[in-house]
């Protein structure tokens, strides 16, 4: 049932004099990075500042724009030669975000990964397949390194080509998959057009799903849709990938791994903390990372921190589902977007105007992507040159955001008006 049974069993004193012993060296670790020795000199902070837990809230905190300020290595704690991996965020308009990862930070990644899926039962039997993007998405080698460490055989399947993915699961009797919510639907769809029925064909049981927000319903739906039990699983780039939180057999809130971080939660506008079981933006401390420690990272997620005990024998705290987020970044098909990603290449081309409109949608089973923008002048009697137009502007964006918008050029004038601070992202997906 336990993986790390000392680590995972921990009482809340236990957990709280862990973190306190950790959290010290991981501010004396700190100093080796030049941001952070920086911003400590400034604040007149260091590990001595910290007497209890609660000390923690005397640091300021890191955020998105600090690592793009520091682009690429301004934030590492360790030597370049000690690196021996980095993932980056999309995005060759602004300066994207380096995460970097010695040999120990992705032991202990593997680690977390393997524990994450132990407790849902997945074993050295199991036979794991990954329908996450390799290369630069954490979903695609986190979970890798995790199925292995748990000694698996691995599918790295990777993402998109569903009926490859689904031929797969057949011939090499798949029990154990990773994939994004919306992509679990669309991989039911396909096995329904190929005459395949998931219960009966397939020997799937545990999905993990997680790289973006879904309801409690969605997840039911997957799991008649495919007979398995789904477990949410919460990770993000900066703080390694998956495996910071997920669902244990109760299936009632995501338990974040308090050996490895340090949750808070706090009002995103006023930043003090807000009472215990009250959505908030979830802030985060690593406790074990080498090569990237980060103190008080605003994750810009909000959550809250599921009230009581949990009856699996944890006592890490448990997150609830996450309920949005407190910037405008856009999840689509696990890809996250940025509207201002796409503000920039629209604004390149002098036919277009400032006027543009960005809806999601989910239609049957595929999520996507409309760009409206507003024409300059009108050029409808010139088809050939919109359609050109159209064609140049989508590679562009593809390119930038690394998933295909529907992008369609209105007339000057024919977007809605909005009061105030204009309306640029409606989201019709329907995910709470
Ligand atoms: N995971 C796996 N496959 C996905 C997917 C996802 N999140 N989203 C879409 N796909 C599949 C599509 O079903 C399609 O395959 P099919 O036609 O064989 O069914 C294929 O990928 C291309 O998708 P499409 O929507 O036509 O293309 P796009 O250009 O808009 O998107 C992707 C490109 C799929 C490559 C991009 O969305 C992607 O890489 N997504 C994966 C992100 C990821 O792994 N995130 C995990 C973070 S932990
Ligand atoms: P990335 O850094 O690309 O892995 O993306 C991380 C972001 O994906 C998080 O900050 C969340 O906004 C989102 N995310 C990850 N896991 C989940 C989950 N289980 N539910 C909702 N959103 C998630
Ligand atoms: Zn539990």
């Amino acid at each position: 049932m336990y993986l790390h049974k000392e680590l995972e069993t921990m009482s809340r004193d236990e957990i709280n004099a862990y973190q306190l012993e950790k959290l010290k060296s991981t501010i004396t670790h700190c100093m080796n990075s030049p941001f952070y020795k920086k911003r400590f000199n400034q604040e007149k902070l260091s590990a001595d500042s910290i007497k209890s837990l609660d000390d923690l809230r005397r640091f300021p905190f890191t955020t998105k724009e600090d690592l793009r300020a520091t682009y690429p290595f301004g934030m590492a704690a360790v030597p370049l030669e000690k690196c021996i991996r980095l993932h980056s965020s999309s995005g060759t308009t602004g300066n994207p975000t380096v995460i970097l990862h010695t040999r120990n930070d992705i032991e202990a990644w593997a680690d977390a990964m393997a524990r994450c899926m132990y407790m849902v039962g997945m074993r050295p039997n199991d036979v794991f397949q990954n329908s996450s993007g390799y290369g630069m998405f954490t979903g695609g080698l986190g979970m890798q390194y995790g199925a292995e460490r748990l000694g698996m055989l691995t599918v790295p399947a990777g993402a998109g080509n569903t009926k490859r993915q689904i031929k797969f699961m057949k011939d090499f009797g798949t029990t154990c998959l990773h994939a994004i919510p919306s992509y679990a639907s669309r991989l039911y769809e396909v096995m329904k057009e190929e005459g395949i029925d998931p219960r009966r064909d397939l020997k799937l049981r545990v999905l993990a799903i997680g790289a973006e927000p879904h309801s409690d319903e969605q997840r039911h739906r997957i799991e008649d849709m495919l007979g398995v039990k789904a477990y949410n699983s919460f990770g993000m780039s900066e703080m390694c990938g998956p495996g910071v939180a997920f669902e244990c057999p109760e299936q009632n809130g995501m338990h974040i791994w308090e050996d490895y971080y340090i949750v808070e939660i706090i009002d995103p506008v006023t930043l003090e903390p807000v009472p215990d079981g009250e959505i908030g933006e979830m802030v985060l401390t690593t406790l074990k990372r080498e090569a990237m420690p980060m103190i008080r990272y605003r994750t810009r997620d909000l959550t809250r921190i599921l009230p009581g005990e949990c009856p699996c024998g944890r006592h890490h705290k448990r997150l609830a589902r996450m309920q949005g987020r407190s910037d405008d970044m856009i999840i689509l098909k696990g890809v996250n977007i940025f509207p201002i990603q796409i503000e920039q290449i629209l604004m390149r081309y002098k036919e277009l105007g400032s006027d543009y409109l960005i809806t999601l949608n989910r239609e049957d089973i595929n999520d996507s992507m409309t760009i409206e923008v507003e024409l300059n002048q009108l050029f409808t009697d010139d088809y050939g040159r919109l359609q050109s137009l159209t064609r140049d502007i989508t590679r562009e964006l593809k390119d930038e955001i690394l998933v295909t918008p529907y992008v369609k050029l209105v007339s000057k004038g024919s977007l809605p008006r909005t009061e105030g601070k204009a309306k640029r992202v409606v989201d019709n997906r329907i995910t709470h």
